[in-house]
């Protein structure tokens, strides 16, 4: 049997890593293997990589190369292995993000995206997405309290970020069943009752 892929996606600051290893933890409760990983990166190369893509200044469709190259080589020594030994992948960040960062933050054709995520993928796609959503300005205010060092993409205006919203808002709209979108300006115990909610009704 498969095992489920589940991502998480949104803006900087909107609290995907608060809510990544406590997931995996409520689904290894419930006797599932849970493999927790993360994009850009995941594997050896995929983390170098990582590296480069979060701190080097690069042409637009070098950084889209990269992260789809990044991706290649995380599903195939990482993601596709363990959904078919049956165990469950839960990635904080995907495709989703590209087509968020790459295509709304900084403008890369659609259909250059569309070529790489088919070339990539194929038609894996993950089972359940959440999209963590809220305000920019709270985000940003919650990156100033955790004294984060800012990579090359939190670094960006405002109006970036803003692109980056309404991408994955946008994507959100055309893949409804995939994609449920959390209202993320919410306590953490109560987004963590929701995410349960969604797991029960959509996965379990
Ligand atoms: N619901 C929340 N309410 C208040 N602060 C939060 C909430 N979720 C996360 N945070 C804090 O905001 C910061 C960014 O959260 P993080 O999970 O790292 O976001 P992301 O991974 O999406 O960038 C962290 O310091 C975290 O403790
Ligand atoms: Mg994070």
């Amino acid at each position: 049997m498969k095992g489920k892929f589940i991502t998480f996606e949104g803006i900087d600051g909107a609290g995907k890593s608060s809510h990544v290893e406590w997931l995996a933890e409520w689904l290894r409760a419930r006797g599932i293997v849970v493999q927790v990983t993360r994009e850009p990166g995941g594997t050896e190369l995929g983390e170098k990589l990582r590296a480069l893509l979060l701190n080097e200044p690069m042409h637009l469709e070098t950084e889209t190369l990269l992260m789809f190259a990044a991706r290649r080589e995380h599903l195939a020594r990482l993601i596709e292995p363990a959904l078919a030994r049956g165990e469950w992948v839960v990635c904080d960040r995907f495709s989703d993000a590209t087509y968020a960062y790459q295509g709304g933050g900084r403008g890369l054709d659609r259909n250059k995206f569309l070529t790489l995520e088919h070339w990539v993928q194929e038609r894996l796609q993950p089972d359940l997405t959440l999209l963590f959503d809220l305000p920019l300005d709270i985000a940003r205010e919650r990156i100033v309290l955790a004294n984060r060092v800012l990579d090359k993409f939190e670094q960006e205006r405002v109006d970036f970020h803003e692109r980056v919203r309404q991408a994955y808002l946008e994507r959100a709209h055309g893949n409804p069943s995939r994609i449920q979108v959390i209202n993320a300006d919410n306590s953490i115990d109560n987004i963590r009752k929701k995410l349960e909610k969604i797991l029960l009704v959509n996965c379990l």
